[in-house]
Formats: C-alpha cells, sequence, structure tokens
C-alpha cells in the first residue's frame, strides 16, 4: 500500500490519504454518477417508446434478433424481406392497410431506434454494475437492491418481445396487459435507480411517509395509465370533466366482472385513470399543505415541486384528452408521470439531513 502525504497549511501536521483504499464517498460519488445516467436513459427510452406506440410503429420489425439486429436492413432486398414480412401480419392489412414501402421504413426507424436504445439502456446499466462491483465501489447493504437493475433490464428485453409477439398473430396491437408489464418494468428500474440516488445524496434515516404516499399513488395511477394507452383509450370521451351525460360514463362496468371492466373496457380504464389522477393531486396538495412552512429548506423545496408536478401532470393529462392524443403532447405526459413520482421520491427522503462526504446511514430508513 503506498500513502501520500499533503503539508498541512501553517503547520508541520500531514494529513494522510490511502491512494489504495478507496473510501466510501468516492465510491458513493461513483455509484450515484451510474444511477443517474441509468435514470436519464430510462426516461430517454420512455420517451421513444412511447412515440414508438404512438406512431404505430412498435410491430414493424417482426422478428427478435437481440445482436445482429443493431444491423438495419442495407440493401433493397433487406427491405423488400422485412417489408414482406410485415405485410404479413394483421396490423399490415388492418391499420396500415395500402402501406406504400417508404411509410413502411418511417414505422421500421422509430422501432429500430427503440431497439437500439434499448440495448443501449442495457449496457449503461450492466456494465457500470458489474466495474463497480468488482472494484468494490457499491456499499454491501446496496449490492442485493443494486443487483435488480441488470436483472430487470434482461428481463425488459424479453418482456418487449413478449409484448410484441402479442401483436404479430391474431390482434392488431399488442395486449394491453404485455404493454403495462412492460411500462412497469420501466418504471421500477426508474424508481430504484432514483430513490438509491436520493437515499446516496441524503443520509436518510427516516422517510416522510407522506411523500412515500405520494409516490405509491404516482405508482398506481401510471399504471392505470398504461391501461389507457393499451387499450386506445384516449380517443373515446375527449372531453373533460364529464364523459357523456354524467362524471360516470354508461359503459362503465358493462364488460362483466368488476376486474376484467377495469383492466379491459376502454372507457372504464379512462375512468378510473381520472379517478386515480385526481385522488393523487389532493394527496399531493395536501400533504404539500401540511408540510408547507415545517422542515428542512429542501424539504420545503420538494414538497413545492410535488405541488408543481402534479398539478402539470394533470393539466398535460387534461390536455392530451381534449386533443385526442397528439403525440408530443401525449409524450410529455408520459414524462411528466415520472416526474410526479420523482417529486414523490424526493419529498420522501428530503426530510433527512444531507449526507455528509456522500454517504447513505448504514441502517437503511424507517417511516417517519
Ligand atoms: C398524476 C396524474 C397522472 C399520471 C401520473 C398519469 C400517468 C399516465 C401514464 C404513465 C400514461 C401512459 C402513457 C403511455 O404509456 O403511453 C398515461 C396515459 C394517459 N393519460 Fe394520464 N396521468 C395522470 C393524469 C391524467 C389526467 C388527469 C388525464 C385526463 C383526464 C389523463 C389522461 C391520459 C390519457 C388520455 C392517456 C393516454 C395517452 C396515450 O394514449 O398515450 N391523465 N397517463
Amino acid at each position: 500500500m503506498t500513502a501520500i502525504a499533503a503539508p498541512h497549511a501553517g503547520s508541520i501536521e500531514t494529513s494522510t490519504r490511502d491512494i489504495d483504499e478507496v473510501t466510501e464517498a468516492d465510491g458513493d460519488r461513483a455509484v450515484l454518477r451510474w444511477l443517474v445516467a441509468t435514470a436519464i436513459c430510462v426516461v430517454v427510452a420512455l420517451v421513444i417508446g412511447g412515440v414508438t406506440r404512438l406512431t404505430e410503429s412498435g410491430l414493424s420489425i417482426t422478428e427478435w434478433r437481440p445482436v445482429s439486429g443493431v444491423v438495419p436492413p442495407m440493401s433493397d432486398a433487406d427491405w423488400a424481406r422485412a417489408f414482406q414480412s410485415y405485410l404479413q401480419i394483421p396490423e399490415a392489412q388492418d391499420v396500415h392497410r395500402g402501406i406504400t414501402l417508404d411509410a413502411f421504413k418511417a414505422l421500421y426507424w422509430w422501432e429500430w431506434v427503440h431497439r437500439l436504445l434499448a440495448r443501449l439502456v442495457g449496457l449503461v446499466i450492466a456494465v457500470p454494475f458489474f466495474v463497480l462491483l468488482l472494484r468494490r465501489r457499491i456499499r454491501p447493504a446496496l449490492q442485493l437492491r443494486l443487483a435488480n437493475l441488470p436483472i430487470l433490464v434482461a428481463a425488459q428485453g424479453v418482456l418487449g418481445w413478449y409484448m410484441v409477439k402479442s401483436g404479430l398473430t391474431e390482434r392488431t396491437d399488442v395486449s394491453p396487459y404485455r404493454l403495462v408489464a412492460h411500462l412497469a418494468v420501466a418504471v421500477v428500474i426508474y424508481l430504484i435507480a432514483a430513490w438509491t440516488a436520493i437515499t446516496l445524496r441524503r443520509r436518510v434515516v427516516a422517510m416522510d411517509r407522506l411523500g412515500v404516499t405520494v409516490a405509491v399513488l404516482a405508482f398506481v395511477t401510471i399504471l392505470s395509465g398504461g391501461f389507457v394507452a393499451g387499450l386506445d383509450a384516449g380517443k373515446v370521451y375527449n372531453e373533460y370533466p364529464l364523459m357523456g351525460a354524467g362524471v360516470v360514463p354508461t359503459e362503465y362496468g358493462a364488460m362483466g366482472a368488476w376486474w376484467r371492466d377495469a383492466l379491459e373496457n376502454p372507457v372504464s380504464a379512462q375512468f378510473n385513470h381520472r379517478v386515480m389522477a385526481i385522488m393523487t393531486l389532493l394527496v399531493a396538495l395536501g400533504a404539500w399543505r401540511v408540510r408547507d412552512g415545517r422542515g428542512s429548506a429542501e424539504a420545503l423545496r420538494a414538497w413545492r415541486w410535488v405541488a408543481i408536478a402534479a398539478m402539470a401532470q394533470v393539466a398535460l393529462g387534461i390536455g392530451t384528452l381534449l386533443l385526442a392524443v397528439p403525440i408530443p403532447l401525449a409524450a410529455l405526459h408520459q414524462v411528466g408521470a415520472l416526474g410526479v413520482l420523482t417529486a414523490g421520491l424526493w419529498a420522501a427522503g428530503a426530510a433527512s439531513p444531507p449526507a455528509s462526504g456522500g454517504g447513505i446511514h448504514q441502517d437503511g430508513p424507517g417511516l417517519s
């Protein structure tokens, strides 16, 4: 082991630092950078994935080649083969009936970029994880939790293909259940990265229960939004706050068993999403009022962002609905969902003091 000594101003005392031994704070900073990169990558992938769905491009690549699929069609013959394969699926014969090769190429590029990005996200998550683990930069208390990230991102690739497969034979779109599962895994990856980053920045000794409540409500609202997207439920009842003659639409419950109706009836899915969204908004605003004027400056800032994010998200949702799902607004609405979730997580952790030297509390957070 080599030790270097640095002169201390005005004294012969020296402070020594072992340059071979990586301090916990250094390790935490490296992990923090990786987690922030992970969270950003997930947001970008989510937006591109959303646009891929909204442009109805998601089924344009009818095969799954995790490695060689990086190379797009290079020749006219390659394009002709990919086009012929696409023309066999129900979506091409119904939704995109009469599609030209040029129009097909536009669809193909969206899906290709989405898949390329997915591979990059996989690399951004998995490679640094194993490097940091081998170099002992990840605290033992976090290793198990963070090991979920490479596992989940690999599962997400398989799930993505499982989702696409559901739209290749009988349906003209993908299974809403699989779409929501795909969305949920993306959000869980984001959640693990964002929450761990927050705990690394702060000595989280106790989570603010109200912040946790907002985050949980945002998560459930996101899942309900996934069903709205998967069932194309943003194209019905493009009005607010009424749905037809009343607040509750007449078709609510028309599909039999409540769970089936909630998950398969587009009108009910939209109504449930409205209810969940308003609940999230009311709890976010109520919690902000309760916490306002108390706690640290950062906690106050976090709660203000909870209120702003929730109000903006509801406004974006209503705008998306009234305008019958224009792509830019719908994509913004998707990002806004992560904004509400992030603000809730931030408020959950902001009650604790900042970590000195970037470390987290070893005992892990409790609830307050
Ligand atoms: C806290 C509030 C809200 C959250 C967290 C939220 C979240 C989401 C999410 C995650 C999606 C799925 C997007 C996708 O996978 O493409 C979605 C879709 C949707 N949401 Fe919201 N939402 C909220 C409020 C609202 C409100 C108030 C409305 C309108 C009444 C609304 C209308 C819609 C519509 C129409 C879609 C479907 C858009 C599409 O087809 O892409 N949302 N929401």
